[in-house]
């Protein structure tokens, strides 16, 4: 079983989350050698020959964003995203729950290597143990000399703050994220000017994901090519993936990019439960396109999930057995993005309403086939024209299953009832 633990591989070790054990572990000696044998330069020259790609979601080579910051403008900031709403997505609170020192550390050395003195760890509203384990850990941190003022010994300093969020999917795109941080409400900015150069506080900004920081030490302590070395030449290293739905073992597996998903999907998740076949699967998350098991033998890989129509996102698998009817899924994932549009612009304001409400007369049996045409309509006027990639991605699951099962959201038209599941499903108020 190909198993690659890098980020994974202490899990399990008992009092992981406290110093001490980190510690023994060989955790903060990155960090050692960052701040001694290392100059910020030669920390982000490593960073971009490992070929490290944002975890986040967008797949952005970290080394080049960070390179984007203007020279010589301070104050600068570090935003750590540990917003994590998407759905189907929880590797970021795992790496946060068994290995926070970890994250910490990559948080300390990103800051040094983009000489950042304010880091801001922005985690989501609703994981509120982990907030509480992060300050707990950052105390502790600080206690030991890893975080304030002369870090180490060195002439570099540098806080980091924990911020809760009060949960708001928008918050975890990284310009609302900002706006959030700043105390507004979280909504998208105009890009451009983009955070490298106007971000928090209208200073040049980082934001990284929390799986993409917890990489920093292994790649500080062991180097860019021997990073770069592991996955392919394009995605390079491992990903945690979360992987969910009707599988025999949901739950956080780290693997090597490149791997076939089929090796994900059997030999660690144990195939479909109760013996049931596989239907459909999502790659990356709620927002992505669904794929189908002939896409079972693509590798995880960024690129090649992309030319099958889809994307490995944010790193969240979510597997549909044969039971499952992909109407009742796109409109459970089309009310989600009508609850969480921000409201900013109308395309998707408005067409996540409307979306929603075809999707509910679809589902139960009461809707026309000329309304199949209406909903792509919809979906046709959404994607591409929203302000922010949340009203585009709100009907890329929808449009996808359409396509792939036509004769599945055909049969619900005027069938009064689920053709899939045989359930009755009142209509909801005001979509009659
Ligand atoms: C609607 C929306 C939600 C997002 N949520 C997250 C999130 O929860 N965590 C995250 O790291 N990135 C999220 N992103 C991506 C961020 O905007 C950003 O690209 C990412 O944090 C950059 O980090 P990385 O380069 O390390 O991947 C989201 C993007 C969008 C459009
Ligand atoms: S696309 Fe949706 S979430 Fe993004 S700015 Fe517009 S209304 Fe807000």
């Amino acid at each position: 079983m190909a198993e690659y633990k890098l980020l994974t591989k202490d899990i399990g070790v008992e009092g992981l989350q406290t110093l001490p054990v980190y510690e023994r572990r060989g955790g903060y000696q990155a960090l050692r050698t960052a701040l001694r044998d290392r100059t910020p330069d030669e920390i982000i020259e490593q960073v971009k020959i490992s070929g490290l790609r944002g975890r986040g979601g967008a797949g952005f080579p970290t080394g080049t964003k960070w390179s984007f910051l203007p020279r010589d403008v301070f104050p600068r900031y570090l935003c750590i995203n540990a917003d994590e709403s998407e759905p189907g997505c929880f590797k970021d609170r795992y790496l946060i729950d068994e290995n926070p020192h970890q994250l910490i550390e990559g948080i300390v050395i990103a800051a040094y290597a983009l000489q950042v003195q304010h880091a801001f760890l922005y985690i989501r509203g609703e994981y509120h143990d982990q907030r509480l384990l992060l300050e707990r850990c950052v105390e502790e941190a600080r206690a030991a000399g890893y975080i304030g003022e002369r870090i180490l010994g060195s002439d570099f300093g540098c806080d980091v703050i924990v911020h809760g969020g009060a949960g708001a999917y928008i918050c975890g795109e990284e310009t609302a994220l900002i706006d959030s941080l700043e105390g507004f409400r979280g909504q998208p900015r105009l890009k451009p000017p983009f955070p490298a150069v106007k971000g928090l506080y209208g200073k040049p900004t980082v934001v990284n994901n929390v799986e993409t920081l917890s990489n920093l030490p292994h790649i500080v302590s062991r180097g860019g090519e021997w990073f770069k070395a592991i996955g392919t030449e394009r995605s390079t290293g491992t990903r945690v993936w979360c992987c969910s739905g009707h599988i025999e073992r949901p739950g956080c597996y780290e693997m090597e990019l490149g791997r076939p998903i089929r090796e994900l999907f059997e030999e660690h998740c144990g195939g479909m439960w109760k013996g049931r076949s596989l239907k459909a699967f999502q790659p990356g998350g709620g927002s992505m396109q669904v794929l189908l098991p002939e896409h079972l033998d693509l590798p995880l890989d960024m690129d090649a999930v992309m030319k099958a129509g889809s994307s490995l996102g944010a790193g969240a698998m979510m597997f549909m057995d044969e039971t499952t009817c992909l109407v009742n899924v796109s409109m459970r994932l089309v009310d989600f993005y009508h609850h969480e549009s921000c409201g900013k612009c109308a395309p998707c304001r408005e067409g996540t309403y409307f979306e929603s409400q075809l999707m509910h007369r679809l589902e139960a049996g009461v809707a026309t086939l000329d309304e199949l045409d209406t909903l792509k309509d919809i979906c046709a006027n959404m994607d591409g024209k929203c302000f922010c990639p949340l009203g585009d991605t709100a009907t890329w699951f929808v449009m996808s299953a359409y396509r792939h099962f036509r004769a599945e959201f055909e049969a619900h038209c005027g069938a009064g009832a689920c053709p899939v599941t045989g359930a009755h499903r009142p209509l909801l108020a005001g979509t009659a």
